[in-house]
């Protein structure tokens, strides 16, 4: 039952000398309810596996109010040629300094956003017994609901819970994805991935590649989308919602409710992501970072714990994780290299980074790009 397995895991926060984390990680595991299921169990003090290492909590902390994220609206640029020539210039200067930027008027309607929202929120707020059934720690399935990518690491765990969708090259049966979310899931991911499309356009022309040159990577096919859940958090001080992070595909496109909460790492300062009711946030991934020789940078990002919550944020990443697009060869475009502007990165793949971002000491703060500089 929750309420037991809730007390052993404060009775053992609370005792060092026998503290034995594995044990803790498997009981709150097992319970398949997630950090959900430990708030509506009533704890007041957070179990000692997510506690994070002071260093990491305070690091860089100064924040500066007047800085922020680049907003860029993309209202009327495929019939105005002149706006269309400066909202790439826009984009090309957000991926340089920011690696971050949100998009307003992109086309794809608030009512869509918000049911999202709505969908994600009812499914971790549905019957338990049901919830539970979507628990898993295989990370193959296409469908799957679970709390941290690998609490069992050393590290702080993070207080949210997850539900993961791969939709593209392969998708999953519809009757796959809850019921409770099933139409807007996929109502929402097709919008996102025609967005999706539009941006990796307008990042070509920035680039002054071929405008299709990024969505004929063939790497870069393919969709997967974390749907996260935030609760409200008793001891946020102690604990991060996520913890510092570059994403590891070529863009993410997130949606974010109106909690708050995102910060992006910028000329080492963390900086507020503001909620915008119906934008997006674009960010650029490592494989992005990597195939731009770094002219487009991926930056690094975080979600505090708060008192107050639920938060709710989707993630929709881009890039082909089936065997053939981790296996594909990318390496920095050639066209952007000459004598002043060598390679930084070696040929690589997919699959070889990743299994950086997800060995078993985990990245400990370091890009995964870092083994692949030259
Ligand atoms: C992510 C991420 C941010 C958020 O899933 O990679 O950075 O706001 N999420 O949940
Ligand atoms: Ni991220």
């Amino acid at each position: 039952m929750v309420v037991t397995s809730t007390n052993k895991l404060e009775s053992e926060a609370s005792n060092n000398s026998t503290y034995d984390r594995t044990a803790e990680v498997k009981a709150f595991d097992d319970t398949k309810l997630g950090v959900k299921g430990l708030l509506d169990s009533g704890v007041t003090k957070i179990p000692r596996m997510f506690h994070h290492a002071k260093l990491d909590l305070n690091e860089a902390t100064k924040s500066d109010s007047k800085l922020s994220v680049p907003i860029i609206d993309l209202q009327d640029i495929n019939t105005n040629s002149s706006l269309h020539a400066e909202v790439v210039d826009k984009i090309r200067s957000a991926c340089k300094k920011w690696g971050f930027f949100q998009v307003i008027n992109h086309g794809i309607g608030v009512e869509v956003l918000d049911e999202m929202i709505c969908g994600i929120r009812r499914f971790n707020e549905q019957d338990d017994e049901v919830r539970k059934t979507f628990y898993s720690r295989d990370s193959n399935k296409k469908v799957r609901y679970f709390s941290n990518v690998n609490p069992f690491r050393g590290k702080g765990a993070n207080w949210r819970d997850t539900i993961s969708f791969f939709l593209s090259p392969d998708p999953p049966n519809p009757e796959e994805i809850p019921v409770v979310c099933r139409d807007i899931v996929i109502e929402y991911s097709k919008k996102i991935r025609a967005l999706g499309y539009t941006i990796f356009e307008l990042f070509s022309e920035a680039l002054g590649i071929n405008p299709s040159y990024l969505n004929e990577l063939d790497s870069a096919d393919g969709q997967f989308i974390l749907c996260h859940y935030y609760p409200a958090c008793p001891e946020p001080e102690l604990t991060l919602g996520t913890s510092k992070h570059t994403d590891s595909d070529f863009m993410t496109i997130l949606l974010q409710d109106q909690m708050g909460g995102l910060q992006v790492l910028h000329e080492n300062q963390w900086v507020d992501v503001h909620p915008v009711h119906g934008s997006l946030v674009v960010n650029i991934g490592d494989f992005l970072h990597l195939v731009t020789n770094g002219v487009f940078v991926s930056a690094y990002h975080r979600v505090l714990a708060r008192h107050i919550g639920p938060r709710i944020s989707i993630a929709s990443f881009f890039v082909n994780t089936s065997p053939q697009g981790t296996s594909k060869v990318i390496g920095p475009i050639k066209e952007l290299l000459s004598e002043e502007n060598p390679a930084m990165f070696r040929d690589t793949t997919v699959k070889d980074v990743m299994a950086h971002y997800f060995d078993e000491k985990g990245l400990d703060g370091n890009t995964p790009l870092q083994p692949f500089r030259l």
